[in-house]
């Protein structure tokens, strides 16, 4: 049997509602999915989605959407973010739904937003996940490029990726989008 073609392309509006579904059924199980704040349970990574996306922070160029036919099968977006005064680009979330995962769509989703950054001319790309899976992408610890994140308890997963107008200038503390803050205080009014 053939496989079926993977086509990534920007996620358009009426993207939104299947791409907080396939966030919610990729993280649900997740070894480490953001706890819910949603009564219907999902992930908090489904939430972040759409905080980001009404955030200054998000941008359009950067939220790509992995097809199988017209299906909406996987999701990824690169958000504005800082590090050390500079504006660098905070990768996530990253979602393939279950049922599609292990047949690359991830590694296509991650590339495509990445000459896409690096196509806009963006100099870093930095994220919190697990090491065995971005090295392929070129991540590295984000200490090895001075850069640190903003919860030092994440400095074993916290990755940068420099890109074609990287220069070393460019390091110091990571701050992300209010969307990220905006999660953690809802998660922590739900378990308060
Ligand atoms: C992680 C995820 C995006 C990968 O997408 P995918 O389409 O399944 O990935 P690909 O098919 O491109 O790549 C599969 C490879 O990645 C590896 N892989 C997948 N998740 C991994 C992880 N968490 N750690 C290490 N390797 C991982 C697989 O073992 C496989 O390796 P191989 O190529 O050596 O066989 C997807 O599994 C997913 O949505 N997971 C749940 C949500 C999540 O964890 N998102 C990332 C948060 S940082």
């Amino acid at each position: 049997m053939t496989t079926p073609a993977v086509l990534v392309r920007r996620e358009l509006p009426a993207d939104a509602a299947v791409v907080r579904a396939v966030t919610a059924a990729a993280f649900t199980g997740a070894p480490y999915s953001a706890p819910s704040v949603e009564p219907d349970g999902a992930p908090g990574e489904a939430t972040l989605v759409g905080l980001l996306r009404a955030d200054a922070a998000w941008i359009p160029e950067l939220s790509l959407v992995a097809c199988v036919g017209d299906e909406v099968v996987g999701h990824v977006v690169c958000s504005r973010a800082d590090v050390g005064g500079a504006p660098a680009l905070v990768l996530g979330p990253l979602s393939v739904h279950p049922d599609h995962q292990g047949r690359g769509v991830g590694s296509a989703l991650v590339h495509a937003v990445l000459g896409a950054a690096d196509a806009l001319g963006e100099v870093l790309v930095v994220l919190v996940g697990d090491p065995r899976y971005y090295s392929r992408f070129g991540f590295v610890p984000g200490v090895s490029l001075g850069v640190e994140p903003d919860d030092p308890a994440l400095a074993s997963v916290f990755q940068a990726r420099p890109l074609a107008a990287y220069d070393a200038s460019v390091r110091g503390r990571f701050t992300g989008p209010a969307a990220f803050d905006e999660l953690s205080s809802r998660a922590a009014d739900a378990s308060a």
